[in-house]
């Protein structure tokens, strides 16, 4: 049986071609806005696997942020479960400026979202203190309010070219025909301690803990202006109680900068010079930071 490796192999890799389509979740519970749940769950589940929400851009799909990024492949050999959602309204931007979307367990698609992580934590046995979640653009934007409104069932949080959480509250929309647009522009800006009251103010009463987040802007962005990092880290680094410690320059990789916040552990911010909108996703860097 010499042949019956490379057989086998080439039927190993028509599974994994396979595999790397999404399942559709009807059914996974409160879901007040009507997303859809796309799911990937790897042949090789891990006994108690994590889970990374990962969240498209405006005009995008569940469909299209699984195939342009490599998380699929990486659960294949970590046996961590990928949710992928959609949004359809409003460009399919996330919503990012409502105030039942910016609030916890009012009725935005932040609510439908943490249905769908309940469901998979119970249907796989999912790991509840190893829920992550990253985005793009309005993922990232939505990455924050994630954070911000469920501050409990994340762990950590990676995203790319977003703004922070809630610095679109109280637009029409949150695309970019029905924003309004100082938003994306860089022009609200706001001190870190009106930050901190907003983020808390979205989640009354809670004391617990908050995400780690790590968060990439490129130099060159003239969608969402790279502004809207300063104004992420002031928010983040103001909740984890953290100031700005050091730069640390061509990390993760040449022209990229890391702002590092107190030991680097809790927030850090990633800018990319020269680069526009939006910074390539660099899932490895993700996983190191969710510790998988
Ligand atoms: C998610 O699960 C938690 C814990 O069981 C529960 O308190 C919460 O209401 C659920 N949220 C949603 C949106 O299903
Ligand atoms: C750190 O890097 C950022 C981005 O390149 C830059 O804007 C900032 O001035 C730097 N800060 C220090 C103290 O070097």
């Amino acid at each position: 049986m010499h042949i019956s490796t490379s057989v086998l192999g080439g039927i190993a890799a028509i599974c994994a071609t396979a595999n790397g389509a999404l399942t559709r979740v009807n059914d996974f519970g409160t879901n007040p806005t009507n997303l859809q749940m796309n799911i990937y769950v790897p042949s090789k589940v891990a006994a108690k696997p994590a889970i990374i929400l990962g969240l498209h851009y405006c005009g995008g799909s569940g469909e299209a942020y699984s195939s342009s990024t490599k998380y699929n492949s990486l659960a294949d050999q970590k046996g961590f479960i990928n949710i992928f959602p959609s949004t359809k309204k409003d460009n399919n931007c996330w919503e990012v400026n409502t105030v039942k979307g910016l609030s916890h367990d009012a009725g935005g698609d932040n609510q439908g979202l943490v249905a769908m992580i309940n469901y998979t934590i119970k249907k796989y046995n999912a790991d509840p203190t190893k829920v992550f979640v990253t985005g793009s653009s309005s993922g990232c934007m939505m990455t924050n309010v994630m954070i911000a409104t469920y501050p409990e069932v994340f762990a950590a949080a990676t995203c790319y070219s977003g703004v922070a959480a809630g610095c679109l509250a109280g637009s029409p929309g949150a695309s970019p025909s029905s924003a309004n647009p100082d938003c994306a522009n860089g022009k609200v800006i706001k001190t870190q301690a009106q930050w901190v009251d907003q983020v808390k103010a979205m989640y009354p009463g809670y004391s617990g803990s908050y995400p780690r987040i790590m968060t990439y802007h490129g130099t060159a962005d003239n969608v969402v202006f790279i502004p809207n990092l300063g104004e992420q880290l002031k928010e983040w680094s103001g909740i984890h109680g953290v100031s700005f410690t050091k730069n640390v320059t061509n990390t993760p990789q040449s022209g990229y900068t890391e702002l590092v916040y107190g030991d680097g552990t809790k927030v850090l911010g990633v800018s990319a010079a020269g680069v526009g909108h939006t910074v390539p996703v660099h899932e490895s860097e993700d996983l190191k930071w969710f510790g998988l």
